[in-house]
């Protein structure tokens, strides 16, 4: 596996070459802060297309190994772009490009040989609005297992592991025949998450998991996210930055600047850093624009 971290300019560093650029250029460069010592997947000057649209531009970042990382910004900066390429569902959307690398234990998951089936099972997502299948509660965790070909020695003890997994268990116990219809909406969004751990992947991707849920019900998603760390690596896209502040160790600052000619907005990374640092030291003045509410 690579541990290489992943390399981008920091403004902070070599003041002659930043002060050389114009405004322009410098505003793309990225303050890449402490990096994770072990890494499960890195981007390599990621950049992303929908048509002739320049939507993400250069994205260098290293996601730690059993680490919450969070990704945050404006709407439209391209979080969900970056987190959708992260397990090639980019590649289901019409006209969408990528160019760069993506590695997943120092391998490209864009390269030739790679099927992007086998790369969504090693890097599972969990999507903003709950989504189970219409079938039993039971039925929504075996599916994927059945589907996969997946060697299951006994599927009931499968099935209580993914929802002991996702803290579902004890509500859902009795009622494991049952439509998972009939479930809360905080209740469905663990069956999905349960869902996703029963193929037994290794990065969980999130792309605003607890958007659709009342406080209780996120701060159940939020309190199991921490418990999962010690099993998954997971990225998560969150609006709320009291939640990325709480759930993760480190965080990735978007925005999106507008093209001069077009008036096209294209995502760029701001800043990257420990969670800590990032929310209470900002190196780039568009980070702490953001995060103190100034801007976004
Ligand atoms: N399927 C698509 N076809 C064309 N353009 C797209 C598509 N999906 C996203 N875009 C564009 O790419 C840019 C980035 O979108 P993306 O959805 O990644 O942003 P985001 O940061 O997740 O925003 P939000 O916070 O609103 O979810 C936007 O300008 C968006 O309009
Ligand atoms: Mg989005």
């Amino acid at each position: 596996m690579s541990t290489q971290p992943a390399t981008a300019t920091s403004s902070t560093e070599g003041e002659p070459s930043a002060l050389s650029l114009s405004i322009d250029e410098e505003a793309k460069h990225s303050v890449i802060g402490e990096v994770p010592a072990e890494s499960v997947m890195e981007t390599f000057h990621l950049n992303v297309f929908y048509g002739d649209f320049h939507a993400v531009h250069d994205v260098n970042l290293t996601f730690g190994k059993n680490e919450i990382t969070a990704l945050i910004g404006p709407s439209g900066c391209g979080k969900s772009t970056v987190l959708r390429c992260l397990n090639r569902m980019n590649d289901l959307v019409p006209g969408a490009r990528v160019e760069g690398e993506i590695n997943y234990h120092g391998q490209n998951i864009y390269g030739p040989k790679v099927d992007p089936i086998a790369v969504r099972q090693h890097i599972g997502m969990v999507f903003q609005k709950p989504n189970p299948f219409p079938k039993s509660i039971y039925d929504n965790i075996a599916y994927g297992p059945r589907v996969i070909g997946m060697k299951v020695d006994n599927m009931d003890d499968l099935v209580e592991e993914a929802l002991r997994g996702a803290a579902l268990w004890d509500e859902v116990k009795d009622k494991l025949k049952q439509s998972a219809y009939g479930l809360s909406g905080g209740q469905q969004q663990r069956l999905c998450i349960a869902r996703t751990i029963a193929t037994k992947p290794d990065v969980i991707l999130m792309d605003e998991p607890c958007s659709a849920l009342d406080p209780i019900a996120t701060a159940k998603i939020e309190d199991l996210m921490l418990q999962m760390r010690k099993d998954f690596t997971i990225i998560i896209v969150t609006h709320n930055m009291q939640q990325a502040a709480r759930v993760s160790d480190r965080t990735a600052f978007f925005t999106a600047k507008p093209d001069e000619t077009t008036g096209n907005r294209t995502g760029l990374l701001v800043e990257f850093d420990r969670t800590k640092q990032l929310f209470s030291n900002p190196a780039d003045k568009r980070t702490e624009d953001y995060i103190s509410g100034r801007f976004g």
